[in-house]
């Protein structure tokens, strides 16, 4: 399960990267585009939809706060270093699929790697995207199945067609979205989008996905990637 389905063909641009900083924000080069974007509840009230709020000017190279205290978010403004912010790394360098558990419906296989949740709450409708794996053979089933994974902004889950091996994945230019969810008043993670590299301190890279998600509030225990601890509950 190795070859990619995509919707359609995306611009592939290797200049673009992420590099962490010691203790700092995220060092973004290449002129990746960003954007914020909110999660839309449906009629009854499952997490359904994105809608784009904002679109910032792009900039070839820009500072992105990690620490969650910037008076000029998305931006580092330098109060890490007034805060002694710790931004020390616990993220994982172990492929996705290494750690990810397996479930296996009649048309649909689901690979879910609970570690790199953020509590988007996307796979939660029509019963849990779980249970509509299992339920795969049923058109209707299958189709939730696949929009609650491409939804998923983490990659935590990712559908598998079983008829041809391949891992269906949603389109993404490569770009990092601000997420926030207004009904519950939580601001998200930064969603990098399309497989843009990121770089830890000590220059190793993680592993290039098409969907990550990392904090941008400072209290990740897994940082840089998000473990859904901005979450109020
Ligand atoms: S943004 Fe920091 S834990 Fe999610």
């Amino acid at each position: 399960m190795t070859e990619v389905t995509k919707k359609s063909s995306k611009t592939l641009d290797d200049s673009m990267k992420i590099t962490v900083t010691r203790n700092g924000p995220y060092i973004v080069t290449g002129g990746v585009p960003l954007t914020s974007e909110e999660i839309c509840n449906d009629d009854e009230g499952y997490c359904r939809t994105w809608r784009q709020v904002k679109k910032y000017p792009v900039q070839e190279q820009y500072a992105l706060c990690r620490c969650g205290n910037s008076k000029n978010k998305p931006f580092c403004d330098g109060t890490h270093a007034k805060n002694y912010f710790d931004g020390t790394e616990a993220g994982d360098h172990e492929p996705y699929r290494d750690s990810a558990g397996v479930i296996r419906g009649p048309a649909l296989t689901l690979t879910d790697n609970e570690h790199l949740c953020v509590h988007a709450r996307f796979c939660m409708r029509a019963g849990g995207i779980w249970n509509l794996v299992k339920q795969s053979d049923n058109p209707t089933a299958h189709d939730f199945a696949i929009e609650e994974a491409c939804n998923c902004p983490s990659g935590r889950l990712v559908v598998h067609d079983n008829a041809t091996g391949k891992v269906i994945e949603p389109e993404f230019e490569k770009s990092i979205v601000i997420v926030e969810y207004p009904p519950r008043g939580e601001h998200g993670p930064l969603w990098v989008r399309g497989g843009i590299s990121v770089i830890s301190v000590d220059g190793e890279p993680y592993e290039i996905r098409n969907r990550v998600t990392l904090c941008r509030c400072g209290r990740s225990e897994n940082k840089p990637f998000c473990d859904g601890s901005h979450v109020i509950r």
